[in-house]
């Protein structure tokens, strides 16, 4: 199996006294749709941005990231090539970091801001086939008749949907999603799930952040749960029993966990990676 993501021994303080994340280590094969999830503060985001290299690492020697067999970043020092590597990675906010102001469309643009030179992104000369592959990546996602709108005018799981597209122009191997259903009622959730989960059906790799770990169980074969910037569990959802989750977290961060009531989480993940609907009600 080829490997996508490789995290060795990677700790991370942003204060000398707290570890955002502590020796932490992780492989993610490709093809592999994979939840990250913890409570608030466990170290969700700070594991995702040190994987797009869009943060340091501690100096400690040990410390490495490697993407798609290329090393990331290496003892807190980020490759020469970080530009290139991270064109390789789609990264999807929490906050959906679209331009209010600008149409559904210019936003998906945006995505191949990575790929095409600087002076043709600043001047805003998107080539036909640009347009194309955008439009291409909003019906992908069911927005394509958003295009000609302003962003500002989407729903919150429009907006994230359009965020998806956006990361899709990049034309990227692996998608990171920082908590990308976290705003968005059960509805727009699913939708967003959905199109992360039709991405990796596809073959992408997607390693998401989720608060709700009913979330985790429905769409992603395996799970790695962080808490307090440790790897706690790294196996499969399915077995992120409630028992096993009070285990890990506590019985009152545990109960906090779960997006559903506990009379509706009777679905589980399957195993040749189909995603499982939702409950009538979610
Ligand atoms: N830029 C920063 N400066 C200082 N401390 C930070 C910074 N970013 C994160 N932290 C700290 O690192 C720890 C992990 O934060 P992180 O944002 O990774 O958690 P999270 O699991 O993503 O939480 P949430 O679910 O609330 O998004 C927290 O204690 C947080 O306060
Ligand atoms: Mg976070």
């Amino acid at each position: 199996m080829t490997v996508a993501i490789n995290v060795t021994q990677v700790s991370k303080h942003f204060r000398s006294d707290k570890a955002a994340l502590s020796d932490v280590s992780l492989t993610v094969n490709k093809g592999e749709m994979v939840a990250l999830i913890g409570a608030s503060g466990s170290g969700k985001s700070t594991l995702l941005r040190v994987i797009a290299g869009l943060l340091k690492t501690d100096k400690a020697s040990s410390a490495k990231v490697d993407v798609l067999g290329k090393t990331l970043q290496a003892s807190g020092q980020l490759a020469k090539d970080v530009r290139q590597q991270r064109a390789q990675v789609g990264f999807i906010f929490q906050q959906f970091n679209l331009v209010n102001r600008l149409s559904v469309l210019l936003n998906t643009l945006m995505g191949s801001l990575g790929r095409i030179p600087k002076w043709r992104g600043l001047l805003g000369l998107f080539y036909t086939a640009d347009k194309h592959l955008a439009m291409q990546a909003l019906q992908r996602v069911g927005m394509e008749h958003t295009a000609t709108q302003r962003a500002s005018t989407l729903s919150g799981g429009q907006q994230q949907r359009v965020a998806i597209a956006r990361a899709l122009v990049q034309k990227p191997s692996i998608v990171l999603a920082d908590e990308p259903i976290a705003s968005l009622d059960p509805e727009s959730a699913r939708k967003v799930m959905d199109a992360l989960a039709d991405l990796n059906k596809e073959g992408m790799t997607v390693l998401v952040s989720l608060h709700q770990v009913d979330y985790a169980i429905r769409y992603c074969k395996r799970t790695v749960a962080l808490k307090d910037g440790v790897v706690v569990y790294d196996g499969p959802s399915s077995e992120l029993t409630p028992e096993k989750l009070d285990k890990l977290y506590g019985a009152t961060s545990a109960s906090e966990m779960y997006a559903f009531p506990s009379n509706d989480r009777s679905t589980s993940v399957s195993t040749d990676n189909t995603v499982q609907p939702l409950a009538a009600n979610a």
